[in-house]
């Protein structure tokens, strides 16, 4: 079970800080799950330095897939290595609507942060449209084909109408897409998308959701804390 808080574009170094020192308090309580955090660029290295010597770990929000080269904006996973980050979001539902990512860019940047050491957590997900129209087992196909099974990779199914929307898929939604998913991958999946501490237990209950990836909610440590203790008790 992995729990991974998913920033976007919020926290500082300074704030992240604060977080990762009050999150160190709680760790002692998060048995035999997995405990991440995706702060911005700008903040992985106070997170990494004060997260240092915990089980909890650092991952970046994307990673590019060349090591180097003339690539405005972007961050590569050796440099991303160097800094002491363990791992990468890929492909999230925001990078693909606001940034033009597409899946042939999710699948090269997947490969490339796998291949230089990085774990990965690649998102999939329909929007509410699709989903109307039935298209939603094509639209994860769509997106899951393009990966390949690794120890290191973790997909996270995150349907667009529940990120940020207060409205979380049922745990039957969100199982059903979950075991359709592993069908094609064999592969743990997360679920994403409003997730909070008073629904994470019934969703994490589901025999296929292995975890969640977190947005607003992990942005406050006491409720991250809460629902990685929640997936203590799963
Ligand atoms: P949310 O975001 O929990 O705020 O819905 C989830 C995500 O975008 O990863």
């Amino acid at each position: 079970m992995l729990i991974a808080g998913n920033w976007k574009m919020f926290k500082g170094p300074a704030e992240t800080a604060e977080f990762c020192v009050e999150l160190k308090r709680h760790e002692a309580d998060f048995e035999e799950i997995d405990v991440a955090v995706s702060p911005p660029f700008t903040s992985l290295a106070v997170a990494v330095q004060i997260l240092a010597g915990t089980d909890i770990a650092v991952a970046a929000q994307n990673v590019h897939w060349e090591p180097e080269g003339a690539f405005t904006g972007e961050v590569s996973a050796p440099m991303l290595r160097e800094l002491g980050v363990y791992g990468a979001i890929v492909g999230h539902s925001e990078r693909r609507q606001f940034f033009g990512e597409t899946d042939e860019g999710v699948a090269k940047r997947t490969r490339a942060a796998l291949d230089a050491g990085l774990s990965v957590i690649a998102c999939v997900g329909e929007t509410e449209a699709e989903r109307e129209a039935g298209e939603t087992d094509d639209v994860l196909r769509r997106q899951v084909s393009v990966l390949e099974a690794e120890d290191n990779l973790v997909v996270a199914y995150e349907p667009i109408w529940a990120i940020g929307t207060g409205k979380t898929a049922t745990p039957e939604i969100a199982q059903e897409a979950h075991a359709f998913i592993k069908g094609l991958l064999d592969v743990p999946v997360l679920y994403g998308g409003s997730v909070k501490p008073d629904n994470a237990a019934e969703l994490l209950a589901q025999p296929d959701v292995d975890g969640a990836l977190v947005g607003g909610a992990s942005l406050d440590v006491e409720s991250f804390a809460a629902i990685c203790l929640t997936a203590t008790r799963s």
